[in-house]
């Protein structure tokens, strides 16, 4: 199998020191920047001018996961901020698939993600519009929260689904991802995992991408 892409997240970085912490994560592929909005999850991030600072940061590509309600409001805004790919959440919209579509008419790469809570069936009719598909692994809304078994099990569901459309769509999880369940994932068929608590740890995050690629290896 190809190589696992490894894609930190900002949320568990410290804020004081945003582009020295980037320039600490250069060897991931990924920067995956969590907007909430307050409403979609009990939790308010950042947004607009986090990611633009972010990206004159950082030449990594940056992977924006909105958890906000509507997000066809405001995805002109952040592709103008610098996001490379925007998620969008299936139950954030009444129009997944317009929502897609306007991701792709700003130029930039489109991702589907739902809650563990979500029957996989809801990113069916958009899995091949989709250059991703992010499953959710935790209920979204803070880092550092316990990893859900069951996601498993979905991930390998999406990974079929996926392979039987042929797609080449980025399978991504986001939630307690740690060194001791990468492996796990990645042979589910994930192909990008998503790291916080695990990335931004106490021995740094040089170390703590080191402990994921061994895991990998
Ligand atoms: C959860 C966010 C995640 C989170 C991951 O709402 O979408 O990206 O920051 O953090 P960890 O890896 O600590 O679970
Ligand atoms: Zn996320």
């Amino acid at each position: 199998a190809a190589r696992v892409k490894l894609a930190p997240s900002l949320l568990s970085c410290d804020f004081t020191q945003l582009g020295a912490e980037l320039n600490r994560i250069v060897t991931a592929d990924y920067v995956h920047v969590d907007v909430m909005d307050g409403l979609f999850v009990p939790n308010i991030s950042f947004g607009f001018p986090i990611l633009a600072a972010a990206r004159r940061a950082s030449p990594l590509f940056m992977d924006v996961h909105l958890m906000i309600e509507r997000p066809e409001r405001y995805l002109r805004e952040f592709a103008e901020a610098g996001a490379d790919g925007m998620t969008v959440h299936v139950e954030a919209t009444p129009h997944i698939h317009r929502a897609v579509g306007m991701i792709h008419e700003l130029g930039k790469r489109a991702g589907v993600s739902l809650n563990p809570g979500t029957p996989l069936e809801a990113v069916r009719p958009v899995l091949s519009d989709v250059d991703l598909v992010l499953v959710m692994s935790v209920n979204p809304g803070f880092g550092g929260q316990k990893f859900i078994p069951q996601s498993v099990e979905r991930i390998r569901t999406v990974r079929r689904w996926l392979d039987e459309l042929g797609s080449a769509a980025e399978l991504e999880v986001d939630g307690g991802v740690t060194p001791q369940n990468a492996r796990l994932l990645a042979d589910a068929g994930a192909t990008v995992l998503v790291a916080g608590s695990s990335v931004f740890g106490p021995q740094g995050p040089e170390v703590g991408l080191a402990r994921l690629r061994e895991a990998l290896a």
